[in-house]
């Protein structure tokens, strides 16, 4: 049965109504749409559109409808156009003449869109709920690392002595911003289209306030053709999302290279890690990995949605069905995804030895030499040039700049004295950054606290 059938003379082709039907992915609305459509119903009543009876019969009939979804009592077949049609034509089934009257007022076209908002309005939240989780793992772990010494590299060369610990708040940063920035993209969520109708309002003295009151929703839209139009909202969820998950890429880019043989830094558990069906040996972080490759999934989402609406005239068209399967997909992505994360990163295996020795190697005390010659007087540009040569010294010779004699220090300049060795020690060069959002343990043992407390406010 259709909501529209008095227009025509023959039914729909079954090819089309196959084609048309979005029951298939947007039945998971059906909660939704049927909340919205008890706070419709129970304005219509109080402000005597239709009377309060059938206002009461049409919300225990919604009522009785979610019941029979939840347990299994309704089909779902693709005569179905969607989900709104569904839970109409359920309603009218069984409590008759006043389900015919719930509709009054309204159109898809609004009540799409508010279906939409409430749905991403509960899966914000708990995307926001994941991130928060994922980012006390990080503070936690970062805790028990502020002392554990790993090279920080630029252009995949190492670079600075850094700690893990540092590292790891680096990714609480980039969560942070994740989580401002769906809080932000939630305003625009928390808008409550109905009674833009069709595109054109209502003729009925219907209550906006009231329904966006009961529905939880901070504003009701300004325009009636821009409330019917606007997928603006879900767009911005999907950058958000994309960029969520191209932080979680990065992450599982560097876990990826960390449990490699030729780093040896991390081991992935073996709860989050998989083998080989052909080679006994291997175990690989496959979802790092996963993570990675469903990185294109979201921005794939994103581009869907924008190109679908590029070209669309106002207001609705039904190009905008489209924007469902995009934005489920996307809101399904991220939350696997950092499901997933918080408890590999929790579970990770630290191999502290390993990085110490990589923090060793690659001479990442050079630039602490520099600027120990810079405190001894000498200008930085002049510093870095004589350090350079000393390093290419070493490299001649296979030795780190700490092995070097205090004479062949000397060599390179006069103003190097005993107190070089401490200098560039490690501990100490690292130990010196203290700057405010520096490595040092210190500096990273108050940005932990910081963050703490930013996580809480
Ligand atoms: N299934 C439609 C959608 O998801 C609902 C709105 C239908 N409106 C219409 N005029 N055909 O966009």
């Amino acid at each position: 049965m259709k909501l529209w059938g008095g227009r025509f003379r023959k039914e729909s082709d079954r090819l089309v109504e196959e084609f048309h039907s979005s029951l298939s992915f947007d039945r998971r609305l059906y909660r939704h749409d049927i909340r919205g459509s008890i706070a419709h119903a129970r304005m219509l009543g109080r402000t005597g559109i239709i009377s309060q009876e059938e206002a009461q019969k049409i919300i225990d009939g919604l009522r009785a409808v979610l019941e029979d979804i939840e347990t299994g009592k309704v089909e779902f077949t693709p005569d179905i156009e969607d989900i709104h049609s569904l839970v109409e034509q359920q309603l009218i089934a069984k409590i008759g003449a006043p389900g015919k009257k719930l509709h009054t007022g309204r159109s898809r076209n609004d009540q799409v869109a508010l279906d939409v908002r409430l749905y991403l309005k509960e899966e914000i939240e708990n995307i926001l709920s994941l991130l928060k989780r994922f980012q006390e793992t990080l503070l936690d772990l970062a805790g028990e690392h502020t002392g554990t010494v790993m090279p920080g590299y630029t252009h995949m060369q190492r670079a600075q002595p850094v700690t893990f610990a540092h590292h790891l708040l680096a990714y609480f940063e980039m969560l942070q911003r994740d989580r401002e920035r769906l809080q932000d993209c939630y305003r625009r969520v928390d808008v409550m289209p109905l009674g833009a109708g069709a595109l054109a309002g209502t003729v009925f003295p219907i209550d906006r306030e009231m329904v966006a009151r009961e529905l939880g929703f901070a504003a009701i839209s300004e325009n009636s053709l821009d409330a019917v139009s606007d997928r603006d909202f879900a767009v911005e969820f999907c950058a958000a999302a994309a960029m969520i998950m191209m932080h979680l890429s990065r992450f599982g880019e560097e876990i990826v290279l960390w449990s490699s043989a030729e780093f040896g830094f991390i081991e992935v558990d073996d709860a989050f890690a998989t083998g080989s069906s052909m080679m006994p040996q291997k175990k690989n972080p496959d979802m790092a990995e996963l993570i990675r490759g469903k990185t294109g999934r979201v921005y794939g989402d994103l581009q869907a949605l924008l190109t679908m609406l590029k070209g669309l005239p106002l207001a609705y068209n039904k190009d905008m069905q489209e924007d469902k399967e995009a934005l489920f997909d996307a809101v399904d992505t991220v939350k696997k995804c950092l499901t997933i994360f918080e408890p590999m990163v929790r579970s990770l295996r630290v191999n502290q030895a390993q990085m110490a020795e990589a923090a060793k190697g690659g001479f990442t005390n050079a630039t602490d030499l520099a600027d120990y010659l810079v405190n001894k007087g000498m200008p930085f540009r002049e510093a870095h040039e004589i350090v350079g040569r000393a390093v290419l010294y070493c490299l001649e010779r296979g030795c780190g700049l700490e092995d070097l004699s205090l004479q062949e220090f000397r060599d390179f300049s006069p103003r190097i004295s005993e107190d070089v060795y401490d200098a560039i020690r490690i501990e100490n060069a690292l130990g010196a950054r203290r700057v405010y959002g520096g490595p040092a343990p210190e500096a990273v043992k108050e940005a932990i606290a910081r963050a703490r407390r930013r996580l809480e406010s």
